[in-house]
């Protein structure tokens, strides 16, 4: 993936495509090819799609495409032009790279910035259900929304952040009188949360042999959808015991919303929409319950109202989706929730579709896969759940541990504080945590590994805060030497390592535009862990704080460069950089 924004590459561009007027844009630009000398390239142009149209060997058309470019090289700024199986590879002016780069210091997006500019996106993502525990599912949801939020804002779009709380349905009629048959209003209070959750799962033992329960849980759900006032207020209180603890987990996670908007806020408009549904020729009566008869696409029927009258978790999606088309009137619909549902999206965006409206094709489900113990999954109904908040603390802990034990190895003048080994084991616990989550593609399933997630030298977050920490004391070390660089000190990009790290630096915006499109935070956390790991080889390579003044002036730029788009990146993941560690 090559960004073709990047300035060099427009003029190459326009003179291709001039000269050879059957190709059309955009030209297939790729990542140069491997080696192992020091002649090292930035860009590869395949001409296999030019040589169909031509109906010419390849390797004839990648010459006259040499050719092309020789003659022009000085205006294009190449220094080197060569023809390899069919590809034209191409080398760059050192100067014209290093030139971009320092300016890309303190804006690491370039041109990105505005690439998004006439997207307005909903997004709806966390969505747990009251009465029940964060679960370390809901983090997923949380951590993947989260973070395409900040890249679509970083890339220009206007975001609208929507909480769906799971606040309605049959399972409230069910909280209810599991709180009046076995609860007490002291034993809720005493661990809100927790305990409304034991009576639940207290709720599905007794039921088993207690099938009168379950009647009695319909009745309560059916008073609470007609505002009776005791079902009202008890709901009203889970909800709000419920809310005030998951905001705990938002702010460690520092994570905000525009609406907290649970299913229950559309209960209002369902009516209508079941209206709609109607004169559209849609609705069919199946054993007293009305559907929305889904063979003819081959999926099972969308149910939309159940016999007694109640409505369902897909009613109040399409009252909520056309509520947010005429209030928000976005460019996409995105949700973001587990792959469990996808059945459910697939019915409810074909209903929309169905009904007319032409944003159905804007609606997206953005699935993931699940986050898998050693032990099993863990399920809401058997109590044996994972606790988010459990995860971050111990996440905290082992961190705090690695940091005191790393402390302790530095001279006395040179350790942290109490208080800074808490702040940094709190940014490096969270970031482990968040980075373990958006590392793997999100639809795979991931299996929980502490090893994994707090591992220095991994594939980690704490592997890329560690080495944005040690660019800071090398930074500062250059500085109490005296070396300084400033406009002038562009990097000369001698050494292989540094021309692919300046590459990858310049491409940056591409990935984070790769990562919109397809809505995967894992395309920036695997480009982060690239960034590293050429930086790394880099640091140990090419002579930094040696040799000659304006060379290295130049690499402290590279470095400066690199630390910003690792801490940039970490950002768009919601990950803070310790200063020191
Ligand atoms: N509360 C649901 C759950 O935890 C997720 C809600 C997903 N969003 C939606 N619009 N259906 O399973």
């Amino acid at each position: 993936m090559i960004d073709r924004r990047l300035s060099f590459l427009k003029p190459l561009e326009a003179c291709l495509l001039k000269e050879n007027p059957e190709w059309s844009s955009p030209l297939p630009f790729e990542e140069p090819p491997k080696s192992n000398e020091t002649e090292e390239f930035d860009l590869a142009i395949p001409c296999f799609s030019l040589s169909k149209i031509r109906r010419q060997p390849p390797q004839k058309c990648a010459e006259t495409i040499q050719q092309q470019i020789f003659a022009k090289k000085d205006e294009l700024q190449i220094e080197k032009v060569e023809v390899l199986k069919g590809y034209v590879n191409i080398r760059f002016n050192a100067g014209t790279l290093g030139h971009l780069l320092f300016d890309r210091i303190r804006e690491p997006l370039g041109d990105g910035r505005t690439a998004l500019k006439n997207e307005k996106i909903v997004m709806e993502f966390s969505s747990p259900n009251i009465a029940k525990p964060f679960s370390i599912g809901h983090l997923r949801s949380t951590n993947i929304g989260a973070s395409l939020c900040r890249i679509f804002t970083s890339l220009g779009a206007s975001i609208v952040r929507i909480n769906h709380l799971g606040d309605w349905g049959t399972q409230f009629g069910k909280m209810i009188t599991a709180y009046k048959r076995f609860g007490s209003a002291e034993f809720v209070k005493g661990d809100p949360i927790n305990n409304l959750y034991k009576l639940y799962v207290e709720f599905h033992e007794k039921e088993k042999d207690d099938p009168a329960l379950l009647d009695e849980a319909r009745d309560w759900f059916v008073k609470l959808e007609a505002g009776d006032a005791e079902a009202v207020e008890l709901w009203k209180w889970f909800k709000d015991v419920s809310y005030h603890e998951f905001k705990r987990i938002y702010d460690r996670l520092k994570v905000d919303f525009d609406y907290v908007t649970g299913e229950s806020f559309y209960n209002e408009l369902m009516e209508k929409t079941v209206e709609r549904l109607k004169k559209a020729n849609l609705l069919k009566e199946s054993e007293g319950a009305l559907i929305v008869d889904l063979e003819p696409y081959g999926m099972p029927a969308c149910l939309v109202r159940k016999s007694d009258g109640s409505t369902l978790y897909a009613t109040r999606d399409l009252a909520a989706a056309e509520y947010r088309a005429k209030t928000f009137a976005p460019t996409k619909f995105v949700y973001v929730v587990g792959s469990e549902q996808i059945l459910h999206f697939r019915q409810f965006f074909k209903v929309l579709e169905l009904m007319g409206y032409p944003w159905a094709k804007d609606c997206v489900h953005v699935n993931f896969g699940l986050i898998k113990f050693p032990d099993g999954k863990m399920s809401t109904r058997k109590g044996n759940i994972i606790l988010l908040e459990d995860v971050l603390d111990q996440a905290e802990k082992g961190a705090l541990e690695i940091v005191r034990t790393k402390n302790l190895e530095k001279p006395e003048e040179r350790r942290l504080s109490e208080t800074e080994e808490l702040e940094v084991a709190r940014r490096v616990g969270t970031g482990a945590v968040i980075f373990f989550d958006l590392k793997a593609k999100r639809t795979k399933d991931v299996l929980f590994d502490w090893k994994d997630i707090l591992n220095f030298e991994g594939d980690s977050g704490p592997y890329l805060q560690y080495t944005i920490v040690r660019q800071t004391s090398l930074l500062d070390r250059a500085l109490t030497e005296g070396l300084k660089f400033s406009k002038k000190d562009i990097p000369a990009l001698k050494e292989k390592e540094e021309r692919e790290l300046a590459r990858r630096l310049l491409n940056f915006p591409a990935t984070v535009e790769m990562a919109a499109r397809e809505f995967e935070p894992s395309i920036i956390s695997h480009e982060l862990l690239e960034i590293a790991g050429v930086f790394n080889r880099f640091y140990m390579n090419v002579p930094l704080l040696k040799g000659d003044e304006n060379l290295r002036a130049g690499r402290l730029v590279l470095v400066s460069l690199t630390q910003s788009v690792l801490k940039f990146g970490l950002s768009l993941l919601g990950i803070e950089s310790p200063e020191r560690m």
